[in-house]
């Protein structure tokens, strides 16, 4: 099969030549007119001027009226492996409950455990599907998933087995994080012997049925202390696990953990001083903003301003979860991040899409160049600047996955 020939697009963003680290500004932004892509075996040959690629070589196809073509989002956070909602605690919270308050009064994540657990895998499949289905709709072609409802070997082995499920049903790529320490269980009376049968029992289920390759943890008061946490990590590490993170969401500490354990990435930081911002920008790992927690709990947004002007990482992730982040629309999110934050769109574009595939450690998505997949999304729009501005109201009117358009 000859090699396709995908465009004219009137603004074709590779989102390539820009840094990992720090502050970005629009005249760096690469906009190709009128591009084109070469897509053969769902990976990208070549991309460039649309009429300079044509050629007896190739197959085309043509895609009519304006267009903007940038690199499939990633979603660096997500929760999206759940049963039941949290409507009651959004309802609480609203009539001036605190986030701890509920968690104490019996709401909050154990709730959601309670919920999931009662659920059988296939529903969670059922659910993963679904709102990866939303997800890709909006341009998204690559999902993180966290376990962390189950809190038990087997509850949280029947999470990520659901999980690796959804990821054979759905277009996008779901990569699946071990997060079985998201809360202290409720029904375990030692939380640090809790800590060691997840360590000695579910990380080698882990690696034995591939079923993920990312260790998360809550460092917070309410959860793990960074005393807590540091063995678990420690285990982790030794199997050969990436590190992940929730980091200085209501207090400090989680960052300090995340940059000495070498994480990929540290995410939340809404609590984050001069002094995590520092710690952060100086180190390798990637600061994630999860703007809709913002939006659902009402509190600070992550300083992400601060972080990219101190020369740190940003990736920006929806934190889709029941509790915190019901909203899951990751555009709307970044989008409205960049209003409060102040953001350039290119901040804002490199934070959904190169920086949070290296959030991921990923290197073969969210830019367009030779050898990366071919993940792209297409706006109805000659003028990418409609995307922000519109804060997730434009929709992609194509969504391509490895090369493929997906129709669902
Ligand atoms: O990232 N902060 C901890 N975990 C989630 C909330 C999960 C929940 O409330 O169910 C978060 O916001
Ligand atoms: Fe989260």
């Amino acid at each position: 099969m000859k090699p396709l020939l995908i465009g004219p697009f009137s603004q074709l963003l590779p989102m390539t030549g820009l840094p990992l680290k720090g502050a970005l500004k629009d005249e760096q932004l690469l906009l190709i007119e009128n591009g084109g892509i070469v897509v053969s075996e769902g990976k990208i040959l070549v991309i460039g001027i649309f009429d300079d690629l044509k050629s007896n070589e190739v197959d085309i196809h043509h895609i009519e009226g304006k267009t903007v073509c940038l690199p499939g989002f990633v979603d660096s956070h997500t929760h999206i492996c759940f049963a039941g909602n949290r409507a009651r605690d959004y309802a609480f919270r609203n009539a001036g409950k605190s986030y701890l308050e509920i968690a104490k009064a019996g709401g909050g994540i154990w709730d959601t455990v309670t919920q999931t657990r009662k659920a059988i895998q296939e529903e969670l499949v059922t659910g993963i599907v679904s709102r990866s289905k939303t997800h890709l709709r909006n341009g998204i072609t690559t999902i993180e998933v966290k376990s962390g409802y189950g809190l038990s070997v087997e509850e949280e082995l029947k999470m990520l087995r659901a999980i690796k499920q959804a990821n054979e049903k759905v277009g996008a790529t779901l990569v699946p994080t071990c997060l079985a320490a998201h809360m202290k269980p409720k029904d375990w009376n030692h939380q640090t012997e809790y800590l060691e049968e997840i360590s000695a029992t579910l990380f080698p289920f882990l690696k034995a049925e591939n079923l993920a390759y990312r260790i998360d943890a809550f460092v917070e008061e309410s959860a793990f202390s960074p005393e807590e946490i540091k063995p678990y990590f420690q285990k982790a590490k030794a199997m050969g696990f990436d590190i992940t993170v929730h980091a200085d969401q209501f207090t400090t500490g989680g960052s300090q953990v995340a940059v000495d354990f070498g994480a990929i990435s540290a995410d939340h930081l809404e609590a984050s001083t001069e002094k995590e911002i520092q710690l952060l920008a100086k180190s390798d790992t990637i600061a994630t903003a999860l703007p809709g927690a913002t939006l659902g709990l009402g509190c600070a947004y992550t300083p992400a301003r601060r972080i990219l002007d101190a020369g740190g990482a940003l990736s920006i992730a929806s934190d889709h979860n029941p509790g915190s982040a019901p909203m899951g629309n990751l555009l709307t999110q970044s989008s409205i991040l960049g209003t409060f934050e102040k953001l350039s769109n290119t901040e804002v574009l490199a934070g959904i899409t190169f920086r949070a595939a290296a959030a991921l450690r990923l290197s073969d998505r969210g830019k367009l160049e030779p050898g990366t997949w071919a993940d792209f999304a297409i706006f109805p729009t000659d003028n990418y600047q409609e995307i922000t501005y519109y804060q997730g109201q434009m929709k992609p009117s194509e969504v391509w996955k490895k090369g493929e358009p997906i129709h669902q």
